[in-house]
């Protein structure tokens, strides 16, 4: 049985792609952050773990317990779980930024190199890293996100290069509007650490908080996290996994428009539309 590490399993895309994979036959370790939210995918037959990106004893706890209990093997890792912190770059304090990547490269990377020895010894290996079409484009008000992934990407690049020969295959999961909590998990962020009312752009940032309240983008090209499932899993199995996947139509137009529009045209667009 193939055996896979999900993080971030508590919502949305993860908790959609832990149960599909058991569904599809793997062996799955999930994670997530609360005690119920790992008792939830227990009690969907999934084996679940506490972790957080940010905990590096909870990273080294995890990969202990799922190769305590392969006896040494994992067939493939999908880092998925992160935050995405609102505001405007001047209204960013240094902290809330660190803390994006903490949780959105950091952790990711942390996790990684204690796989990568595994996968490298057994001759074998898949890494997912799910970055956003926000890994390629910059909207504004939401430049640490949008920092953290196209840190991501970079990284997973490289890495992807270093790795060749190696028998272990990486790719970057690109998506748009996806259904999922990351919008109202969002907005405990932007109240956590924006000072809203005292911002130069508090006007903007209205919109921002209706839209986050009301469950984040309505657009009507918005899909169900079984459309990164899809690609997920061409990225696990096939033979020739792509280096990126872009998932929804808004980010395929914007891989588009970014390769045929001049610089200053195409950041035009992108600031019409946020
Ligand atoms: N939805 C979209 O439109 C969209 C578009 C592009 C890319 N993505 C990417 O898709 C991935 C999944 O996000 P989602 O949309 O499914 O959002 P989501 O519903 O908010 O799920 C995010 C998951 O990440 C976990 N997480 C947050 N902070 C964490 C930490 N410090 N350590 C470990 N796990 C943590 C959350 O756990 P808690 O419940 O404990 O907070 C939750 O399980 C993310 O990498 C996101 O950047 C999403």
């Amino acid at each position: 049985m193939r055996t896979i590490i999900v993080t971030g399993a508590s919502s949305g895309i993860g908790a959609y792609c832990a149960r599909a994979l058991k569904a599809d036959g793997w062996r799955v370790f999930a994670t997530a952050r609360r005690p119920e939210d790992v008792a939830a995918l227990d009690a969907d037959g999934i084996e679940a773990f506490h972790l957080d990106y940010r905990d590096q004893r909870s990273i080294a706890a995890l990969v202990d317990a799922v190769l305590q209990r392969t006896g040494g093997t994992l067939d493939a890792l999908y880092n998925n779980g992160a935050h995405a912190q609102p505001g405007a770059v001047e209204d960013l304090p240094v902290e809330a930024l660190r803390e994006q990547f903490e949780v959105n490269l950091f952790g990711w990377h942390a996790l990684t190199r204690l796989i990568v020895p595994v996968m490298r010894a057994q001759g074998h290996g898949r890494i997912v890293n799910c970055s956003s079409i926000l890994g390629l484009a910059p909207v504004k008000w939401r430049g640490a996100y949008v920092a953290s992934k196209h840190a991501l990407e970079g990284l997973t690049l490289c890495m992807r290069a270093e790795l060749e020969g190696s028998g272990i295959q990486v790719s970057l999961i690109e998506p748009g509007p996806i259904e999922s909590r990351i919008a109202p998990n969002g907005l405990t962020w932007f109240l956590r650490n924006i000072d809203i009312e005292g911002s130069v752009h508090r006007q903007a940032y209205q919109a921002q908080l209706d839209r986050m309240q009301a469950g984040g983008s309505k657009s009507r090209h918005k899909l169900k996290p079984d459309a990164v499932y899809r690609v997920l899993k061409h990225a696990l199995l096939s033979k020739r996994p792509r280096p990126h996947y872009v998932v929804t139509t808004p980010a395929r137009v914007g891989v588009v428009l970014k390769r045929i529009l001049p610089a200053s045209l195409f950041y035009r667009v992108l600031a019409s539309q946020a």
